[in-house]
């Protein structure tokens, strides 16, 4: 094979042979390929984009390229779940309880805070004593015992993805339909659940911002899962405002608490209702109204929130700090962010809210720099409630008066006050499974459903 005459071909618009990715994706892990021919083949990638095959065949190698998890210990099929990223996004805190209380078992793999969205992983952190790093057997045996389990992405698993990653990111090629999808999907296949459920963020603070985008991701994820065997099942969901009210880390564990202490009833409980119930559809193969119910069941009986507890105390974390939040990182200022004008809250840009809490230390610059898990910001109105000048729009929580006074302005030019009342948004726009593949294809073929009959899809 010729690196010159692949990088040629995809230049061409021309398709890629899967014995050609399978022979790049190997000479990439041995170190055999200069870094400026990956990058040229990654930019022909990103220019030209990649049919289903070369993706599902990239996809595949990708996941091939390190070591596979084998949870063939813990008995029945097992779930994970994954967001595309978000702001104040704690669905996961709330869902994989929730899940796990009905029944579910439940093998997460989460990662680190990227760019303005938060990171699963530095929440969990931020619970005193919480240990993400199990060991295949920790995790397994955790799994059999609470049917729920999570770690962080291991670097053994999908090497190529960090190769690819970093290249990726010096590039100018991370937003590629292809490059994501294989990127996001190989390390989830490698990590070994049977079944996946995907939160494709849509809107500002999403890394896919354009609404066709987000759609073409979530189908195309939910195809080459399929082909390699997963069930899949993709939700299309909204992030052109924070999910949540809070945005941080040990703030964001305190929110997923009083949800599921049935305390919060806004669109972050509803949306996290909705992917505990997909994740218990696919898991134990119902339907998922009768899961909804389950899933709802488990949180008015209290039940998702001593799962929690479990599960913080089977990580190591101090399961006293869920029910006294003055056991987690706090901050030493809280300031509020007034409104200088009245009218409705039309806009509330998630990507720049993400963001101010990152710039207040809730998320990191470098790799190895440190979060502060106490800082961050909480809203206190909501998109389409009137407010008055002067009253109080959000409050920023900093270690000093002069950091929470730094991000005041970023704070009230992410909030836009009209004079209309805006018209609520979905929560969630699609939702794509596949099913049965007709008899003449050897390609899958979906199921698109707008649940939202008056908003294209
Ligand atoms: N997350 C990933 O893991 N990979 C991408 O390419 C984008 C988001």
């Amino acid at each position: 094979m010729n690196m010159v005459e692949i990088i040629r071909k995809k230049r061409d618009g021309e398709a890629l042979l899967g014995e050609e990715i399978a022979w790049f994706v190997r000479a990439l892990c041995a170190g055999s390929i200069p870094d400026y021919q990956v990058s040229a083949l990654l930019m022909a990638i990103f220019l030209r984009g990649m049919n289903g095959e070369e993706t599902a065949a990239l996809t595949l190698e990708m996941a091939k390229s390190g070591g596979m998890a084998d949870l063939s210990a813990v008995p029945g099929l097992k779930v994970d779940k994954h967001s595309t990223g978000g702001v104040g996004d704690l669905t996961t805190l709330v869902a994989l309880p929730l899940a796990a209380a009905c029944g579910a078992k439940v093998a997460k793999m989460s990662g680190r805070a990227l760019g303005h969205t938060g990171g699963t992983l530095d929440k969990l952190w931020s619970i005193p004593g919480f240990r993400t790093n199990l060991s295949e057997g920790e995790f397994t045996a955790q799994l059999n015992q609470i049917g729920c389990a999570l770690i962080g992405q291991s670097e053994a698993l999908a090497p190529a993805d960090k190769i690819l990653y970093a290249l990726r990111d010096v590039s100018a090629t991370v937003e590629s339909l292809p490059l994501i999808v294989s990127s996001i999907l190989s390390k989830k296949i490698a990590a070994g659940a049977d079944a996946i459920v995907l939160d494709v963020k849509t809107g500002s603070g999403a890394l896919m911002k354009g609404f066709e985008d987000s759609m073409a991701l979530a189908e195309e994820m939910v195809k080459i899962g399929k082909l390699a065997g997963r069930r899949m099942l993709a939700l299309v969901t909204d992030m052109d405002e924070p999910l949540g009210r809070s945005i941080g880390n040990a703030l964001e564990i305190r929110e997923a608490v009083a949800i599921l202490k049935g305390e919060e009833e806004g669109r972050a409980a509803e949306l996290c209702l909705r992917i505990a119930a997909a994740m218990l559809a696919l898991a134990l193969d119902l339907a998922e109204d009768e899961a909804l119910k389950r899933v709802r069941a488990a949180l008015e009986e209290g039940r998702g929130l001593l799962k929690l507890r479990e599960w913080v105390a089977a990580q190591g974390g101090n399961p006293a700090a869920i029910d006294d939040p003055s056991l987690l990182p706090g901050a030493r200022v809280r300031r509020e962010v007034k409104s200088l004008q009245s009218g409705f809250i039309t806009a509330i840009d998630a990507r720049a809210l993400g963001l101010a809490a990152g710039a207040l230390g809730a998320a990191r610059e470098t790799k190895e720099a440190a979060v502060d898990y106490g800082v961050g910001l909480e809203l206190l109105r909501q998109r389409g409630d009137a407010v008055r000048a002067g009253e109080a729009l959000a409050a920023v929580y900093a270690q000093s008066e002069e950091a929470a006074l730094r991000c005041e302005g970023d704070i009230l030019a992410a909030i836009q006050i009209g004079e209309d009342e805006p018209r609520p948004r979905p929560l969630i726009f699609a939702r794509f499974e596949r099913k049965a593949p007709p008899k003449h294809s050897i390609l899958p073929s979906f199921q698109k459903i707008n649940p939202f009959p008056g908003f294209s899809c």
